[in-house]
């Protein structure tokens, strides 16, 4: 996702995926012995939706990360 960024593409990862394993599966040719854990959605964001005008509130990087040197 920070790969995708750094080149002008947004992301939307999704885990509702696995439910949908069985119809997927056979599309992109993921063995029988694989398990879908979580999709993502590649692209350039609208930025004139209502739905990428949501921010939600986050917690700092400080918050939860110990910087070492
Ligand atoms: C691992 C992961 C799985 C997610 N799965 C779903 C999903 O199945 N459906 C959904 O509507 N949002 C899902 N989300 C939330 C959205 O991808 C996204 O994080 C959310 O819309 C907030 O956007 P933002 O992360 O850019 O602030 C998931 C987020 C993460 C990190």
């Amino acid at each position: 996702m920070i790969a995708a960024r750094a080149r002008g593409l947004d992301t939307c990862p999704q885990a509702a995926w696995p439910a949908y394993e069985k119809a997927i599966k056979p599309v992109l040719g993921i063995g029988e012995n694989e398990t879908i854990v979580c999709g993502m959605a590649l692209g350039y964001k609208d930025p004139n939706a209502i739905e990428n005008t949501l921010v939600p509130d986050r917690e700092p990087v400080e918050g939860f990360t110990t910087f070492l040197d």
